[in-house]
């Protein structure tokens, strides 16, 4: 399929995007997530049993995305978004903020951010970097109830379903970067984009879970494939 600035571009991505940037994907390792189990940490049963221990786990993770760049392929999106304009955008499961840091501006974090912190009862968001993260139980700064970090954990339902939805229904090319396919509802977005007419393309390491729906698979690393792939579309549409 022919690619030009007027193609209307969805793009999902997911932990592999990042693993050239340092970050271990999640099902990659064994299912652990830095060395724990994802209901120890990313439940909200988890926090409500041991709230000090999940702040703790995610702290480390944030001064560990602190430490990581955007890698080729991250920069390889940005350079397609500075191109398709109001064409493109992009959803991701990721909480690391690479996206961002890479230029992209049409984000949506479905998952959450590392980035951010949400307070359990008045609901207001804050940066993590304005709050102080010595104390074990960090407290919101306008209520004191106690704050969590902005992450959806399994059992939450994710962010900004309705606008995703409303892209899937009118995205030409739908893409799949370095996701597993197998955490709903992300996973079944590629069918959905599919019954509405969009050409499917998938980025990844290995064969992926959800494939029936895809229709041009591009099997490698996203730091080397995406910039070849986004380099050639935008050549051939300027020629
Ligand atoms: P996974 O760890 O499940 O999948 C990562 C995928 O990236 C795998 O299919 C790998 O083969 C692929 N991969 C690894 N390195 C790659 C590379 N360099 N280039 C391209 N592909 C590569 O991660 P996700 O699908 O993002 O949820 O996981 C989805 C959700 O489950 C996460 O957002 C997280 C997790 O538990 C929450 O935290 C709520």
């Amino acid at each position: 399929m022919k690619i030009t600035k007027d193609t209307r571009v969805l793009v999902l991505t997911g932990a592999g995007i990042s693993a050239e940037s340092g970050l271990k994907t999640f099902r990659d390792a064994g299912g652990l997530w830095e060395n724990h189990r994802v209901e120890d940490v990313a439940t909200p049963e988890a926090f409500r049993k041991a709230p000090a221990m999940v702040w703790k786990f995610y702290k480390e993770r944030w001064q560990q995305a602190l430490q990581t760049k955007p890698n080729p392929g991250h920069l390889a999106l940005a350079k397609l978004e500075d191109w398709l304009q109001d064409n493109f955008y992009l959803i991701t499961q990721n909480v690391d903020g690479l996206h961002t840091a890479a230029g992209n501006k049409r984000v949506i974090e479905m998952h959450g951010s590392l980035n951010t912190c949400l307070c359990t009862r008045c609901s207001h968001h804050f940066p993590i970097k304005d709050i102080n993260l010595e104390e074990d139980i960090p407290l919101c700064p306008k209520c004191k109830g106690m704050l969590r970090p902005d992450i959806v954990w399994f059992g939450e339902i994710p962010y900004h379903l309705d606008k995703i939805d409303a892209l899937l229904h009118n995205c030409d090319v739908f893409m799949m970067i370095g996701t597993s396919g197998v955490v709903y509802p992300a996973a079944g977005f590629v069918m959905t984009a599919s019954y509405f007419g969009a050409h499917t393309i998938a980025v990844n390491l290995n064969p992926m879970e959800n494939g029936d729906f895809i229709d041009e698979f591009h099997q490698g690393k996203a730091g080397e494939i995406l910039p070849q792939l986004i380099d050639g579309w935008i050549n051939s549409a300027e020629k």
